[in-house]
């Protein structure tokens, strides 16, 4: 599952913040080919402890650099060691790229909508969108200039495509020429910043990235102005602070549960009470090397098919509606709810 790249490249972007460029051989090419606004999974031996983090890539599929952004988190083990530790030429444990918040095909011009590190996919997703000569508009939020993660990358391509980019910087602590292009990307900033920008609104696709507040916020403006639901779509970074009662599927099952893991090709069996263990943590247990990251239901590293019994998941931040409907769960998230089951994680 894990393949190991050797770190090519490692840029500071902001005082707290670095890109980097990873290799990877020819003969991993297929295994991390991605699309714009995936990420992959990193796995490190960090004091003692197996760290796993997902990044998204800020590269684009066509352009030659494989690359990541990491934004130092207080006391965060992982972006810690990517910023201070790491060097290039080291090599580092990754997953092949995965996740769901990408451009759907057909989309002509799209909106975004980023605060902070949250730029990583949305930059992606702008070169992407750019290369093939369609048009995007973002709005993205920071403190100052200088905290602003790929603002150089970014002002490159806004030179580039003047016609067919364009770009808003919102700053929370510097003033702009207009008080509405600056402050905090609230409910009203962005209805507000919509209306001044109305066209924006017959766009294909809008995309958002940041923390939840922003998310949030964002897509409540864009209810309130009429945007269908299905143009929207977001990447959250951690998990939300909403109660997870909202997303729990409650289950009759109370009992013991046979257990079939197929992972790799192998078969892994084992009882699993509906109030023991998650599908995740159990089938590790017994031996299968699940794949996982945040295990907050928020990356779907974790994500496999049920191919025989039931499953309800505590939280899901990450799989569509179609995806459930398919059978598809987050097994960090996940329990039995009938007396045989059987879960598949080699369908991914
Ligand atoms: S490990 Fe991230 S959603 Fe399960």
């Amino acid at each position: 599952m894990f393949s190991e790249l050797k770190v090519k490249e490692i840029k500071r972007e902001t005082e707290d913040s670095v890109s980097i460029a990873l290799e990877v051989p020819e003969s991993l090419r297929s295994n991390f080919s991605y699309a714009s606004g995936q990420y992959i999974t990193i796995k490190s031996l960090i004091s003692g402890g197996d760290v796993r983090r997902a990044y998204s890539l800020c590269s684009a599929p066509f352009e030659v650099d494989f690359r990541i952004g990491v934004k130092k988190v207080m006391n965060g083990k992982m972006s810690t060691y990517l910023n201070d530790v790491l060097k290039e030429g080291d090599s580092i444990e990754v997953m092949s790229p995965a996740g769901n918040f990408t451009v759907e095909d057909g989309v002509i011009s799209a909106v975004g909508f980023a605060a902070g590190s949250g730029i990583t996919p949305i930059l992606s997703m702008i070169k992407s969108i750019l290369n093939e000569g369609k048009r995007f508009t973002l709005f993205y939020g920071n403190q100052t200039a200088l905290k602003t993660i790929f603002k150089k990358e970014l002002d490159g391509l806004e030179q580039e495509y003047p016609e067919n980019f364009k770009l808003h910087y919102l700053y929370t602590k510097e003033n702009a020429n207009s008080p509405l292009y600056e402050g905090r990307i609230n409910k009203e900033k962005t209805i507000a910043l919509l209306q001044e920008n109305s066209e924006l609104l017959n766009a294909d696709g809008f995309y958002m990235c940041g923390p939840e507040e922003l998310i949030m916020n964002a897509s409540d403006a864009l209810k309130e102005l009429g945007v269908d639901s299905n143009k929207v779509h977001f990447e959250l970074f951690t998990a939300p602070s909403v109660s997870v009662d909202d997303n729990k599927v409650v289950s009759d099952f109370t009992g013991e549960s046979q257990v079939t893991v197929i992972m790799d090709g192998d078969e892994f069996e084992f009882p699993l009470r509906a109030d023991g263990d998650f599908i995740l943590d159990a089938s590790m247990e017994n031996g299968a090397d699940a794949p996982f990251s945040c295990k907050g239901a928020v990356c779907c590293t974790c994500k496999a098919q049920v191919l025989e019994g039931k499953a309800t998941m505590d939280m899901n931040y990450s799989l569509s509606d179609e995806e459930v409907e398919e059978g598809f769960i987050l097994t960090c998230q996940a329990r039995p709810a009938s007396e045989k089951l059987v879960v598949d994680y080699d369908v991914i």
